[in-house]
């Protein structure tokens, strides 16, 4: 498996999550309420798959691996994918500030609503942005030394983030919360990686 298949696979269980948070925030903004356990969850996640590990691997690694082969790093795609991981944590920061009071609060619940919408927004034209034009740079630059260097080094950050049987607990959590709020598990999508599947499809 390439390092870039790795990713991918990664952004199929990201995407699931996406699906889910869009749907707590739907539901918030037809209700008035956040549940605050679901989106917690969802937030959690965010935190540490999609920003620790997944961001992690690029950012320490597969940027870093393209900017040798002669991929500018301060301009271009891998400075646009930097910047938008940079909001992407801001927005995690204001979803977690305004799950702190949500119940309580209705202003929170707005800026939970607003902010979980963006990142949806931010994270989907992102990976979308990734899976089209910078893997298929990544691949056409990289040599097999460094898809080698790539793949150890993901099992490191893999180990080192999250412990030896994190991203599986973490995956388990994504699909436990699809299957709460019946959305569709990430198998149902394209390139999903045997690391990261997850059960049969649930019914919408
Ligand atoms: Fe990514």
């Amino acid at each position: 498996m390439q390092p870039t298949e790795i990713l991918s696979g990664e952004h199929r269980v990201i995407e699931q999550v996406l699906d889910c948070l869009e749907k707590i925030a739907l539901e918030a903004r037809a209700s008035g309420r956040v549940a605050t356990h679901a989106a917690n969850t969802a937030v959690q996640f965010l935190v540490e798959f999609a920003d620790r590990l997944h961001h992690g691997k690029e950012e320490l690694h597969l940027f870093p691996l393209m900017a040798s082969r002669g991929v500018p790093r301060n301009v271009g795609p891998i400075a646009v994918m930097l910047n938008e991981h940079e909001i992407g944590r801001s927005e995690i920061a204001k979803m977690r500030a305004s799950l702190r009071d949500a119940e309580t609060n209705r202003e929170s619940v707005s800026s939970f609503i607003a902010a979980a919408f963006d990142y949806v927004e931010l994270l989907r034209d992102h990976i979308a942005k990734e899976d089209g034009v910078l893997f298929p740079m990544a691949e056409s630059v990289l040599r097999d030394e460094d898809r080698r260097q790539a793949l150890a080094a993901f099992e490191r950050v893999e180990r080192d983030e999250l412990g030896p049987d994190g991203a599986s607990r973490l995956v388990a959590m994504a699909n436990e919360l699809a299957k709460e709020l019946g959305v569709p598990c990430g198998t149902a999508r394209v390139g999903a990686t045997r690391a990261h599947a997850c059960g049969p499809r649930h019914a919408k």
